[in-house]
């Protein structure tokens, strides 16, 4: 993977940088933001720039809007502006469209040091079209291209590819979250120290199938716990009660099991319970679940299994929770897994949406080499996929 050039490496003084942001947030039920942990990881950049005295706008996109203004409105970016600002210390304009009057007006008057967030990049068309008319249009508010947005690098939207292949080479650079996302993550597909351990969780086969058909290449063990586990199980011949399982998938579940050989190891015991709520009756089984029962963790067996190998690992990555951690009874054998990364020697990097959540909820992200902010482009590049947006950067 080459060196992308970054913020640091250009002058960016005084010069309009439109940099574009992953700031797709969960949101509560009001819209205002429920966890802001993919802001802060972009005010790095956002800060060098604001030192620098350049004057800044802010792109990003937020969850998947319809196109029905109505349901549409929980997703401006208005209390992404705000929280940022109380991040920042220091007011953020919002700009109420993407490429409209108001964003051309209000990036024309940014002065240096000052901040302006565009309105969600989705209520364009053009953005998922990838749309050259769009593209030319928001380029056009800036004289240089910065990506900070490693979640999204998987798209090909608008704004990550079409957007900066209209500025000139030599004004397509990298933030330095997405430069510091690609060094940690760098070191799991080069030379990694070894053991290298990966765990794998998460409800489906089918979204992690590709993901560990790589890692089995790379890897010296593959733990696998979460609802995918009951595929497998099944796939091996054992009941799993009412659990979530793949029937469409058994049949590659085989597969994978005959190819992974010993490198795979499969959480062995599992709390089961009656209903999948966390009030119902709960029990640990080793073999067949009891009829009409729910597979909701994996049991202690496999967590003092799993914790002793990544332990040991002299790299350890994980993506995927182990069981339903959300509702306290089925969580352990996730803070299992997290309590042991934590204490592993070695580097450590967990990645996607809800394994970040739960490492954070645990207040064990800083005991982590590194959290990805990265969810389907984490898993992307673990699988040794292409990211489109990286193609169009300036290589150092
Ligand atoms: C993510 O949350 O994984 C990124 O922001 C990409 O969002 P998307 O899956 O809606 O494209």
């Amino acid at each position: 993977m080459p060196r992308y050039r970054t913020v640091r490496d250009i002058d960016v003084r005084d010069r309009r940088v439109l940099v574009r942001v992953d700031f797709n947030v969960p949101l509560r039920e009001d819209g205002s933001v429920a966890d802001d942990w993919r802001i802060e990881a972009a005010l790095p950049t956002i800060r060098y720039l604001l030192d620098q005295s350049a004057r800044i706008i802010l792109a990003s996109h937020l969850g998947r809007p319809t196109g029905d203004p109505e349901a549409d409105r929980r997703l401006r970016m208005d209390a992404v502006a705000r929280r940022l600002s109380q991040r920042l210390g220091q007011p953020v304009l919002k700009a109420d469209d993407v490429i409209g009057p108001d964003a051309r007006t209000k990036a024309g008057q940014l002065q240096p040091g000052g901040v302006l967030l565009l309105e969600n990049l989705r209520f364009h068309p053009g953005e998922k079209a990838g749309d050259e008319q769009f593209a030319r249009e928001l380029a056009a508010l800036a004289d240089v291209y910065c990506n900070d947005a490693f979640g999204t690098c998987h798209r090909r939207d608008a704004s990550m590819v079409a957007v900066p292949l209209q500025f000139p080479a030599g004004n397509r650079v990298a933030g330095l979250l997405l430069a510091r996302e690609l060094e940690i993550l760098e070191q799991l597909t080069g030379e990694p120290q070894r053991p290298y351990v990966a765990v794998m969780g998460g409800a489906k086969v089918s979204d992690k199938v590709r993901v560990i058909r790589s890692l089995l290449q790379r890897v010296d063990k593959l733990l696998i716990g979460g609802a995918m586990v009951y595929t497998l199980r099944l796939a091996r011949g054992l009941k799993v009660g009412a659990s979530l399982v793949e029937l469409d998938w058994i049949d590659e579940a085989r597969r994978l099991l005959r190819e992974a050989g010993d490198k795979l190891v499969l959480a062995t015991d599992h709390v089961v319970a009656e209903r999948p709520e966390p009030d119902a009756a709960i029990q640990v089984v080793e073999a067949d679940f009891p009829d009409g029962w729910y597979g909701m963790d994996i049991g202690p067996a496999t967590r003092a299994r799993f914790a002793a190998i990544i332990r040991e690992a002299g790299t350890a990555v994980w993506n995927g929770p182990m069981g339903k951690f959300e509702d306290e009874p089925f969580r352990a054998g996730t803070r299992a897994v997290a309590e042991a990364m934590a204490e592993c020697q070695g580097v450590t990097v967990v990645g996607g949406g809800e394994t970040a959540e739960a490492v954070r909820m645990f207040g064990l992200a800083d005991r982590m080499t590194h959290v990805s902010t990265g969810g389907g482009a984490f898993l992307k590049y673990l699988e040794g996929g292409q990211l489109p947006a990286l193609e169009v950067l300036d290589v150092a």
